[in-house]
């Protein structure tokens, strides 16, 4: 058993909470889209053919902006392919997935699916097999109101109204040697720069955030940031960070240390970023889109991935489809406490990915949809986390970690708002539990009740929701009280907790 103690004071404040942070992506890639998100078959589809059962567990989630198409799809994607009259849509071959495109589903649908969960689009540009030109031409016809052919096109297309995209990606991963166009950091940062300018050209309103590395293990990690900033750094308002995680070796103590490998990869992106802000005299502070974040288990999936034959491009086939358990969803608690607790320089952040795709919701064709165990800390979190976020320090014992040596065995964030405030707390260790007292006099807390407590652990750490059986794993009370202005939380090993105090 652990003793920690801990301090939530108003004056240790981190940053506002900037919504972007419980942002999404879809991607064109397996059954996402299509027998997803879309499926005109199902008995809960609207008239546009996407599953009403899947809005409704989206809006749920509570997803603030979705980044889309891609992703690897992304770099091979002619944007063009995706709208007009749909039956007149050419069919692709998706070099990314090895998998036919029919784009049955573009801009315009997409943007429909997105007004009915509620969340706002941001969109990434194919700097891949394309560049500058197609970029601009995407601007145009989603961001400008003059008649020009692009958006007398659009309003032909049934959207006389541009789609006022504020967020552009400009690629993904381009440090990737499996992107398609992958090239070195100072072609990218060219390229990145001359297109960031063009499209500010056009519309100086948008946000542009420039491809940092696909992982902080990357050989080139730290100097392709140095390079692609010292190119664009005029330019764009954010870089950004992709990071996936996963138990190895059944190593699951190893695995609980995630965080803090996020807030190690997080630390250098900005010591590296303010780096090229100082060689150039500069008070700007680039900001990071933690585009890609989620556990993956891509080992398993690179091991497992069906072959095709040259001949053979599948229709939405079943790919990246990880079922998640509890201690899946206990890290992934902890990797959302990390970027809050990172939110003044993390202001935007999609969860990869949404539906099907290492996703926190399932859904079967004909069938059911459910909510992974990842649904649950995603959700609490966007819901919970108001305000403006503030660090909580813990005093508590630790974890050994063979990467990081000893890792504090609780990690945790607040956020406080006009109606209280939110504890977000994690227990890393896998053998001990831990009764975590937290000073809450600095908020003047007289009056302070828990009006929410919710607690994410299983004994069986690898309990699952399946197709077979949806609700295993849930959500349960926290055993949580305050008394003389001190809120004291019981955490089991392997467990995550959002504490909601408000007034009695
Ligand atoms: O999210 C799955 C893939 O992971 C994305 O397409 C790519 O950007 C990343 O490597």
């Amino acid at each position: 058993m652990t003793d920690a103690t801990a301090r939530l004071d108003p004056y240790l404040e981190i940053a506002p909470i900037d919504r972007r942070i419980f942002g999404g992506f879809v991607e064109h890639l397996g059954r996402h889209i299509y027998d997803g998100i879309f499926e005109p078959g199902h008995p809960t589809a609207d008239e546009n053919g996407f599953r009403r059962d899947v809005i409704d567990l989206v809006r749920e989630l509570g997803v603030s902006t979705i980044r889309y198409p891609g992703g690897n799809f992304v770099s091979g994607y002619r944007w063009e392919d995706g709208i007009g009259p749909v039956d007149e849509r050419p069919r692709r071959l998706d070099l990314a997935w090895h998998a036919t495109e029919t784009n049955r589903i573009g801009l315009h649908e997409f943007q429909q699916w997105l007004d009915a969960v509620g969340s706002d689009l941001m969109l990434a540009v194919n700097l891949g097999t394309r560049g500058t030109a197609e970029a601009l031409d995407l601007l145009e016809y989603a961001n400008t109101i003059v008649p020009t052919a692009w958006t007398e096109r659009r309003a032909a297309n049934g959207h006389p109204e541009p789609f006022a995209v504020k967020m552009w990606c400009l690629g993904n991963e381009m440090d990737g040697p499996w992107q398609l166009g992958h090239r070195n950091a100072e072609d990218y940062g060219k390229l990145a720069s001359r297109t960031a300018k063009a499209m500010r050209q056009l519309d100086p309103s948008i946000e542009l955030v420039a491809c940092g590395s696909s992982g902080r293990t990357m050989p080139t990690f730290g100097s392709w940031e140095r390079e692609v900033l010292q190119h664009t750094f005029d330019d764009v308002d954010f870089i950004s960070c992709h990071a996936y995680y996963q138990e190895r070796d059944g190593d699951a103590q190893e695995f609980l240390t995630s965080g803090e490998d996020m807030a190690r990869f997080i630390a250098s992106v900005v010591a590296t970023a303010d780096h090229v802000a100082a060689e150039r005299g500069s008070d700007k502070r680039i900001m990071i889109s933690f585009d890609e974040w989620n556990v993956w288990y891509l080992d398993r999936w690179e091991a497992q991935q069906k072959q095709y034959g040259a001949d053979e491009w599948p229709i939405a086939p079943r790919q990246l489809e990880d079922s998640y358990s509890a201690l899946d969803a206990v890290v992934f608690g902890d990797l959302m406490i990390t970027l809050l607790q990172h939110a003044d320089r993390v202001r935007s952040a999609s969860l990869a990915q949404l539906v099907n795709v290492i996703a926190p919701i399932m859904t079967e064709p004909g069938g059911p949809t459910w909510r992974q165990t990842t649904f649950f800390p995603f959700s609490l979190t966007s819901r919970l986390a108001q305000g403006r976020a503030v660090r909580v320090p813990v005093t508590a014992g630790t974890v050994p970690s063979a990467r990081f040596g000893d890792v504090a065995a609780v990690n945790a964030v607040a956020t406080i708002d006009n109606d209280g405030a939110t504890l977000f707390l994690v227990n890393r260790s896998v053998s001990d539990a831990a009764t975590v007292r937290v000073d809450l006099s600095p908020l003047g807390a007289a009056g302070l009740v828990v009006v929410e407590a919710h607690l994410l652990h299983e004994d069986d750490l690898a309990a699952a929701n399946t197709l077979e059986d949806t609700d295993r794993v849930g959500i349960r009370r926290a055993d949580a009280r305050v008394t003389d202005a001190e809120l004291t939380v019981a955490l089991p090993p392997v467990s995550w907790a959002a504490i909601r105090l408000g007034s009695a």
